[in-house]
């Protein structure tokens, strides 16, 4: 038998990226300079139905730039979801304020709405919602809180490409939104993000901050503020534009590969799959299982158990609160008591491998291994 060894997550590369990309080595200097991230950001903004879009050099500078651009200092406070990847709440550190980690939904595993109610204080500035491997949190009831609250939204899509809530794009929900072109994410530019927004002020705003505190178009080198350095190379935008103008194919693989696992796992009573609701499309960045609490079963033992069949998975995220970056927190330490749903599926939560170069009979594989690892543990 060969040597299985099935990957978590990866792209899929064409023709179409690798030609653009060489076509932006060779003649993207000079007048050319903007061609591809002009044309990448245009698609990108059809695609998702944004006035604005800024390719960046990563989503976690996105997350940076809007605290930035909403004036989010030092003390103020910005509630976020308890399971989510560091880099949602990283930029807080940055600029001094203070992350608030609300519980997530049992269903959706996005930010739980009357979680973030009960956390608001005088000091609450914003909130940063995120489409967790896909799925998207209830917008409506967040964006009343935000506005009885007059709090500021920055959407965390970095994991919600292609994803849609009654009709709108993921990434439309804030006053900005962010998304992730990491090499594993459903669209990439090897590393990469890109920033939305249909304000224009903030929009002009960004274009400033990300280039050193300079006006766009400003040849006098005159900065009139220390800010930062976030531009994305005309080298990735290239390979980004032909990626997006994949964009439906991609999203369309994901959702096939989730499908192959629902049709083997699906009726298992001991597993639920990534949450399917009537409003909202999920684009299925991660296929992903939470075993029964019934199952007298470790997750580190599952993911080692697979790995020996040469299947990569991925634990679902820790809590924030949990982790020790914030074991100096008093609000992490807070949290990690009341938290109680990001908790329970942290601790029995895995991403099943999702890369896009799959194919059914991979995901087969994966399944059969997986049932039968199952099949070896008592209920409690
Ligand atoms: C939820 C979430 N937010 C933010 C990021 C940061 O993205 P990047 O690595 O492009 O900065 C990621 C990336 O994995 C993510 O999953």
């Amino acid at each position: 038998m060969k040597n299985r060894n099935i990957p978590i997550a990866g792209p899929w590369v064409t023709e179409r990226e690798i030609n653009y990309t060489k076509e932006a080595a060779a003649n993207g200097w000079y007048e050319n300079c903007s061609y591809w991230n002009n044309k990448f950001e245009n698609a990108f903004s059809k695609y998702v139905g944004s006035k604005y879009s800024i390719s960046l050099p990563h989503c976690t500078s996105g997350i940076h730039l809007s605290l930035e651009a909403f004036d989010i200092n030092q003390g103020d406070e910005v509630i976020i979801p308890d399971i989510t990847w560091i880099a949602t709440a990283a930029p807080l550190k940055y600029v001094g304020a203070q992350p608030v980690f609300a519980d997530v939904n049992l269903d959706t595993w996005c930010i739980c709405h009357d979680s973030i109610e009960k956390l608001i204080t005088p000091k609450t500035k914003a909130i940063i919602p995120v489409d967790l491997y896909g799925s998207m949190p209830n917008y409506s009831e967040i964006n009343k809180i935000a506005s009885k609250y007059n709090l500021k939204i920055f959407e965390d899509a970095a994991e919600g490409f292609g994803s849609e809530q009654n009709q709108k794009m993921a990434g439309k929900f804030g006053d900005t939104g962010v998304f992730s072109f990491h090499g594993s994410k459903t669209i990439t530019t090897g590393e990469g993000g890109m920033l939305i927004t249909d304000d224009e002020k903030i929009y002009e705003r960004i274009l400033f901050l990300r280039d050193h505190g300079r006006i766009p178009g400003d040849t006098l080198f005159e900065n009139s503020e220390v800010a930062f350095k976030y531009k994305m190379s005309h080298l990735q935008a290239a390979f980004g534009l032909g990626q997006i103008e994949r964009a439906e194919e991609l999203v369309e693989k994901k959702i096939k590969i989730y499908k192959w696992y629902k049709d083997r796992l699906g009726n298992n009573e001991l597993i639920v799959l990534n949450h399917e609701s009537n409003n909202t499309k999920n684009s299925f960045w991660m296929t992903t299982i939470i075993f029964s609490d019934k199952l007298n079963l470790n997750k580190k033992e599952l993911i080692y158990k697979l790995s020996q069949e040469g299947i990569n998975t991925r634990p679902f995220f820790n809590p924030l609160s949990s982790l020790p970056a914030y074991k100096n927190s008093k609000e992490a330490k807070k949290a990690s008591l009341r938290n109680l749903n990001a908790l329970s599926l942290s601790s029995r939560g895995l991403n099943l491998p999702s890369a896009l170069c799959l194919e059914e009979e991979d995901i087969d594989y994966v399944c059969q291994k997986l049932l039968k690892i199952l099949s070896q543990y008592t209920l409690n």
